[in-house]
């Protein structure tokens, strides 16, 4: 036995090991709870964690056929135009925010998120901000970003913060513009102005011909990579998906390494050209994103054919007549399909405190007996919100968080690297080793825990409801007892 608590002897352990074994032959079904078939695509992605959103446009929020649409199948709106610098600051420092109010009020007022989109490109910029440059520039620009932010303050679950500041040039080189010539940091500090305005908004950087592994999208790895390095806030990359007729072989694998720098990913323009291969192209996107914990979900350019951008592409999930394509079965079967591991984990607040709140006693994880000792057990015990139950999310900037006790400022580990079913988890100073480094995925407000060394689950042992009931790491079948609530606490 390796921890210093006295309570938990070899026999004991043996016994709950036997129970908890026993559980999961005999209970799984009962409680992990596969993520139902959805009939409409917002319900079915949020079956599994994710989001299904459209763009829409304030001019077309009186067509009926239009908006029969966007009520019934999406979950995530974005203004197409509306909340744009031009739209929003068409004279300086005089906000126009009717329509952009307009798309963010019915989507909130449904139930549905916004995603907000955008507070700086080179395009779309007012005729007065175009002719600007160097510091005055700087100063309009960073007072439109924490303008606009501030007005939104609250109801925007995403920002594209910045989009398009990468060149097509095949080196990955940053795009020219009156921004970027007003210096390199203009991103970070747009960045950093949106995080001050609304921090509880998530912040992305947003680009087209992204969407394999190639020069650009290499190029915005390198600054994103930098940027979590560096401490400057950025929570997601948005990959636009304006589409030929297919979809890069590197797709889900161009997702995935965004993602393991520790930021979610986001399909935020989807259209795809109409061609033989719609349909099918249409599903490789969404398994993609489905086969990435952190990709949170999925975002289609407009609703039908007739409102897309790309007029004769018809490149989207519905016909001029609103009426369902190929491509809209083939996307909601794909998502019917899929694993319900979703959700990422970019709600994990890394400057918060947190109570851990077990989903299936409701008792809180907890530092055993108010010890600041290494080894000292890790058990569940009536929630009572001391330091001892308080623990912050420590990045180890590849996905991974470590868990550190506010009490003790030691962080949750396996000991000694245990991969066994069982293996004890108790704290331990702070080292950033594999056995203390834990994957964090957000399902339906309900978070897992899998440690990088061991790949298994954090879990109340036996699924006890008891005090001093037992934390250890067993093979992750996503059991009530190894889901835990994250309430925020400081
Ligand atoms: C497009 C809109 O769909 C059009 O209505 C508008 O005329 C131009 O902009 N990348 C983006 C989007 O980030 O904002 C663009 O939207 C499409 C390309």
């Amino acid at each position: 036995m390796t921890t210093t608590s006295p309570r938990f002897g070899r026999v004991r352990r043996a016994v709950s090991l036997l129970t908890t074994a026993g559980l999961v032959a005999t209970a799984a079904v009962a409680l992990a709870g596969p993520a139902q078939a959805g009939t409409t695509l917002g319900q079915s992605a949020a079956e599994r964690g994710r989001y299904y959103g459209t763009a829409i446009a304030a001019g077309r929020m009186n067509d009926s056929t239009y908006m029969g649409i966007v009520d019934r199948e999406f979950d995530m709106i974005t203004a197409e135009n509306e909340m744009k610098m031009d739209a929003t600051e068409p004279n300086r420092n005089q906000f126009t925010f009717t329509n952009g109010d307009r798309i963010v009020n019915y989507a909130l007022s449904k139930g549905k998120r916004v995603r907000g989109h955008t507070l700086g490109w080179h395009a779309q910029q007012p005729g007065w901000m175009q002719s600007m440059s160097g510091q005055p520039l700087r100063d309009a620009f960073l007072n439109h970003v924490t303008q606009v932010a501030s007005h939104y303050k609250g109801k925007i679950y995403a920002w594209d913060v910045v989009n398009e500041a990468f060149a097509d040039d095949g080196r990955g080189s940053r795009r020219d513009s009156n921004l970027q010539r007003t210096g390199n940091d203009w991103i970070e500090a747009a960045f950093r102005a949106a995080r001050a305005a609304d921090p509880g908004a998530k912040l992305c950087y947003n680009d087209y011909n992204t969407d394999g592994i190639n020069a650009k999208s290499t190029g915005i790895y390198t600054m994103v990579r930098d940027f979590k390095s560096r401490g400057v806030p950025i929570d997601c990359v948005g990959f636009q998906s304006h589409l030929g007729t297919s979809m890069p072989s590197d797709y889900q694998a161009n997702l995935q390494r965004f993602a393991d720098l520790g930021v979610d990913v986001q399909i935020t323009e989807l259209d795809i050209q109409q061609g033989s291969n719609q349909a099918n192209a249409y599903r490789q996107v969404t398994e993609a994103c489905l086969a990435v914990s952190r990709c949170t979900g999925i975002t289609v350019w407009g609703v039908r054919d007739t409102d897309s951008w790309r007029g004769g592409a018809n490149p989207l999930l519905f016909d001029g007549s609103g009426n369902k394509k190929a491509a809209y079965t083939s996307v909601l079967n794909a998502l019917n399909a899929g694993n319900n591991n979703g959700g990422g984990s970019g709600s994990v607040d890394t400057n918060a405190w947190y109570v851990l709140v077990n989903r299936n006693s409701s008792k809180a994880l907890d530092v055993y007996n108010l010890s600041t000792a290494d080894g000292a057990d890790i058990v569940q015990w009536s929630r009572n919100n001391g330091n001892q139950q308080q623990w912050q999310f420590v990045s180890s900037g590849n996905g991974s968080y470590r868990v550190k006790s506010r009490l003790s400022s030691k962080v949750l580990d396996v000991y000694a690297k245990s991969t066994a079913d069982g293996g004890e988890v108790v704290q331990w100073s702070d080292n950033n080793g594999g056995n203390q480094q834990w994957n964090v995925s957000i399902t339906n407000g309900y978070a897992s825990l899998v440690n990088r060394n061991s790949g298994k689950a954090l879990e109340v042992q036996g699924a006890s409801v008891a005090d001093g009931g037992n934390v250890v790491q067993y093979s992750n079948w996503n059991g009530a007892n190894q889901q835990w609530q994250l309430v925020k606490v400081g």
